[in-house]
């Protein structure tokens, strides 16, 4: 029977015979909406993830499902366009297969883009958000089950998940470019329901100031495999007890691509001095 190790290690050398340039040095997870931060990458390899061995298949809309290998900020990079969700009816170790490939890749920094709803009051539809930290409220966490101890520890230390010298980095660059950046902390929950609006208030209450449906199960697989992490939320929509705003995907979409200048200006210029 394949171990995980084995398929990891299968995929990875799939990519390494299609690569054509040197191999990637960051990977980037562009979430919903984001996909155009995919387009700025030059001297492009892209690989359908149909045509990957273990990889599962993406389905939601607005989600093409592809590998990008090139150039992002005169930097070698790979970007996922299209991410696998745990609504979808993946499991967790299909939700952050990619990154533990990535890994074995040899890749160390990670950058994981999301659409979310805000619930912190100062916050705006079309905002960036600096994530400084998560909580899982995801019903599993994708460590669960057997350890292999040369994925990473059995009990990863989460005290800096998203690295604080890209965060200080992010914020020098947003000075800068005077780019108006948020920070805060990412909720992270299964969907595919947005919240009522109780939940969004329970969640601000707890420490949160966005929500959204992925990036935590592949920033925890990330971590656990050494990984630095930078994290960036866009915020597509707000929530909260008295907020009547009612969030739907193709909204969500519109939203992201709004805050897309700051996104490509904050991220290609990190990725180039990152
Ligand atoms: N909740 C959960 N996920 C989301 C939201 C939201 O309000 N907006 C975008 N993704």
């Amino acid at each position: 029977m394949d171990t995980i190790l084995n398929l990891i290690n299968q995929t990875a050398d799939y990519l390494r015979s299609q690569m054509e340039g040197p191999a990637p040095e960051l990977a980037i997870i562009l979430g919903t909406g984001l996909g155009p931060l995919g387009e700025q990458i030059t001297d492009r390899k892209v690989i359908k993830y149909e045509s990957i061995p273990n990889f599962p298949v993406s389905t939601v809309e607005g989600h093409s499902g592809q590998l990008i290998f090139g150039k992002l900020g005169g930097k070698n990079v790979v970007a996922m366009s299209g991410r696998f969700h745990y609504y979808e009816g993946y499991d967790m170790k299909q939700v952050t297969f990619p990154v533990r490939v990535f890994r074995a890749l040899g890749i160390q920094k990670l950058i994981v883009s999301n659409a979310a709803g805000g619930m912190n009051k100062e916050f705006k539809v079309g905002d960036v958000m600096i994530i400084t930290d998560h909580i899982n409220l995801f019903p599993e966490n994708p460590l669960r089950g057997k350890n292999f101890n040369e994925l990473g520890p059995r009990f990863p230390a989460m005290t800096e998940p998203y690295d604080l010298r890209f965060i200080e980095l992010a914020d020098k660059i947003a000075d800068e470019k005077q780019l108006r950046v948020m920070h805060g902390v990412y909720v992270g929950t299964t969907g595919p329901t947005f919240e009522t609006p109780a939940e969004y208030e329970y969640f601000r209450v707890i420490g949160g100031d966005a929500v959204g449906m992925s990036t935590v199960p592949e920033v925890i697989v990330a971590v656990h495999g050494g990984m630095k992490v930078f994290g960036l939320s866009v915020i597509t929509d707000l929530g909260g007890k008295d907020i009547k705003d009612v969030p739907s995907h193709e909204e969500v979409q519109a939203a992201a691509v709004r805050a897309q200048p700051t996104v490509v200006a904050l991220v290609s210029e990190l990725v180039a001095r990152m």
